[in-house]
């Protein structure tokens, strides 16, 4: 989960990391306020989770109060690369004499996690990185032994950090690191990390990126997730545990297993191609155990995404069997309809693996109308694409 610059910035705070004072608002009227317990100057700052906002006009400076408000109401609704600006913080004004560049990151190709920094940090970063590779160092940082003194000496060192200020950033890498380690993330990053007029160095942009996968242990973390942004079925597949993608297409897809799932969605999209181009509308896995309950559920988000036209159901029998899923399905059928949700769109079931016999003369028996089965993946595909593409 990637967070807001705000949200970066209050976990810089917690752990040490010296940050400005801001403070985040959602109308223009309340920019007054803050700026003026701010010291009357501020900077106006879109929170959008993408880079560039201030190259996109979304980073400006306020020179009083009522200039803040003018500046919040310019930022705030603007469109910053398909993100809608709802909030704007306002922050301290720092005198920068240097903007320098520093993060923290799990580099997966090398099994390790790497530290990156940069004297010629700010919004060009990613130029110097392009043209200018040796202006950025990178280092390996072991994940037993951290960001050491030592460590933080050789990241200040390799990036060629001036004297006066290589304590205080080599301080900063080690409280950057205990951001990354004690917050579970995959990416702390300042840019630009800078020098003011008085010789400080200060965080002035965090980005921040959380490890979900470590949600268990870091309850704290629900609090940031951004609830209004999420996409609602995906939100309600969360609640029951079911892993959920929502996608653009019209075939609704049910597999057991991921790689199955994956591959579904590989077979309709090209099955699609022969039906006016219709493609998967998600990706759904239920998972090894698929009970009636779980089957219901993933059922019911499937059939309320409007853009759902047909249900492909492909099972590959395990250790739960094939009997027990085509058991699953047609109860979670009988268990929509009971709670009052009309089942209206046609399902086609793959039922292919441990007792796939027993599982198919389940659902011939039950005999509902909307349900057909077809015995391979590929010729189930392509009645579920010919299915949404007729609707
Ligand atoms: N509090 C501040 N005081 C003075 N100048 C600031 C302040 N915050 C930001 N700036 C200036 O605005 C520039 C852009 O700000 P910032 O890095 O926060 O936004 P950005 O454009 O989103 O950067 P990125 O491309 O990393 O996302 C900074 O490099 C800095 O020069
Ligand atoms: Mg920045």
């Amino acid at each position: 989960m990637d967070l807001f610059e705000y949200q970066a910035r209050d976990l810089f705070a917690k752990h040490g990391v010296p940050v400005l004072d801001g403070e985040v608002i959602e109308t223009p009227e309340a920019a007054a306020a803050v700026a003026e317990r701010l010291g009357g100057r501020a900077v106006v700052k879109a929170q959008v989770k993408v880079g560039g906002r201030g190259k996109a006009g979304g980073v400006k400076l306020a020179a009083d109060p009522a200039d803040a408000v003018e500046k919040a109401r310019a930022i705030l609704g603007m469109d910053i690369k398909g993100h809608t600006v709802h909030r704007v913080m306002l922050a301290q004004t720092a005198d920068i004499k240097e903007e320098y560049y520093v993060s923290f990151l799990l580099d997966r190709t090398n099994r390790t996690f790497l530290a990156m920094a940069s004297v010629q940090g700010g919004v060009e970063i990613e130029v110097v990185a392009e043209e200018n590779p040796e202006a950025l160092a990178k280092i390996a940082v072991d994940a037993v032994e951290g960001v050491t003194p030592a460590k933080a000496a050789e990241i200040v060192a390799a990036a060629k950090f001036p004297a006066e200020v290589a304590d205080q950033v080599a301080e900063v890498l080690q409280k950057l690191w205990t951001v990354f380690i004690a917050e579970d993330a995959l990416l702390v990053e300042v840019n630009p990390l800078v020098k003011t007029g008085d010789g400080k160095v200060i965080a002035l942009d965090g980005k921040v990126s959380l490890d979900a996968n470590a949600d268990f242990r870091q309850p704290e973390h629900e609090a940031l997730e951004d609830k209004a942004a999420a996409n609602p079925l995906e939100a309600k597949a969360k609640e029951k545990g079911l892993n959920y993608v929502k996608l653009e297409g019209e075939v609704g897809i049910i597999g057991n297993g991921a790689g199955l799932v994956m591959s579904t969605l590989d077979v309709v999209a090209y099955a699609g191609e022969n039906h006016g181009g219709v493609k998967p509308a998600n990706f759904l896995d239920i998972g090894g155990g698929a009970s009636a309950e779980v089957m219901a559920n993933g059922l019911e988000i499937i059939l309320g995404d409007p853009d759902v036209k047909s249900v492909f159901v492909n099972v590959f029998g395990g250790i739960t069997a094939c009997d027990a899923v085509a058991n699953g399905i047609v109860q979670a059928l009988e268990l929509l309809s009971s709670k009052g949700e009309a089942v209206t769109k046609p399902l086609v079931v793959r039922l292919d693996g441990n007792n796939a016999e027993l599982g198919r003369k389940i659902l011939t028996d039950a005999n509902h109308p909307l349900v057909q089965q077809v015995d391979t993946m590929d010729g189930a595909a392509d009645k579920a694409a010919e299915l949404a593409a007729a609707k």
